[in-house]
């Protein structure tokens, strides 16, 4: 009797307890929410960032509310290869683990919305820069480390625009685009590893990346376009991401997962 009553009273696990997830661009937006989101379900962190420590330091002090470390910031411009290999290195030393999930939300975009025929060479190298080729080289880092056997997890943030194919962010798009098709193809290439890998892509969500260069008439559009009628919040979007990263996410793979209110 006494032994059935102190197991009933014992906590289940946490969905992504010891597990060691790396969050690109997670001082802020999207990548903030997923961070936080992922910490609630058990996981420990590292908090990636480009430049903006003092963020990302509170997204950290935000998980480690008690003397157990579950979160650390770590620098790194994920568009160079080398950095990218010291973020999974730090990640690995810090926690004693292996990676399990990697979420890779950091990306950037032209606030001017340029058109094409207006985009520069050196805004679109920019632009895949850090997006197409800052995705590859974070898909290729965790396709080689991230732990095999069941939990690994390769999530990419995308985006919606992809379908909905808008005038002005035609570069942005195309590295979207191509990170789609790498998340598809990566996938199948990890048979037999038991990670996943997918892509999931945000309609408008009201971050500094959407406000930048932001005028009323598009941000009203945005809103009557989509029908639940409202902007998206970065909290509308963590929690796909989290089921993608849960073992009940494991059947979810090689897809993209569009989360924008229905507007496409
Ligand atoms: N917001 C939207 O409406 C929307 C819609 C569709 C898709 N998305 C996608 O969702 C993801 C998150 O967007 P968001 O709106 O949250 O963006 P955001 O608010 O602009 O935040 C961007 C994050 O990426 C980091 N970052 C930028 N360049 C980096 C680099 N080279 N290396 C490492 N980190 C870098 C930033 O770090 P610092 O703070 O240090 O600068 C920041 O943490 C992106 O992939 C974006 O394309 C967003």
């Amino acid at each position: 009797m006494a032994a059935e009553s102190e197991s009933s009273t014992k906590p289940l696990p946490l969905p992504l307890q010891d597990r060691l997830a790396i969050v690109t661009g997670a001082s802020r937006g999207i990548g903030r929410a997923i961070a936080l989101h992922l910490a609630s379900l058990g996981a420990n962190l590292i908090i990636n960032y480009a430049s903006n420590s003092a963020q990302a330091e509170s997204v950290a002090a935000q998980i480690n509310t008690t003397s157990t470390l579950r979160a650390l910031t770590f620098q790194a411009d994920i568009s160079h290869p080398d950095q990218v290999k010291s973020l999974f290195d730090a990640a690995e030393s810090a926690f004693n683990s292996p990676v399990h999930i990697l979420v890779n939300s950091a990306a950037i975009l032209d606030p001017n919305h340029p058109t094409l025929a207006d985009t520069t060479l050196e805004d679109f190298d920019r632009t895949f820069n850090v997006n197409a080729r800052g995705a590859f080289l974070c898909c290729r880092e965790a396709a080689n480390r991230i732990k095999r056997g069941g939990g690994g997890r390769i999530i990419c943030l995308t985006a919606s625009l992809v379908a909905s194919v808008r005038p002005g962010f035609g570069a942005y798009t195309a590295s979207k685009a191509a990170v789609e098709a790498m998340v598809k193809i990566l996938a199948k290439e990890l048979k037999g590893t038991g990670i996943t890998a997918n892509a999931v892509a945000p309609g408008a969500v009201a971050t500094d990346m959407f406000y930048a260069g932001m005028t009323e008439q598009v941000l009203k559009k945005a809103v009557e376009e989509c029908p639940m009628g409202r902007l998206g919040e970065t909290d509308d979007v963590a929690p796909v991401v989290g089921f993608l990263a849960s073992d009940a996410g494991e059947w979810v793979n090689g897809q993209i997962i569009r989360v924008n209110g229905g507007y496409v």
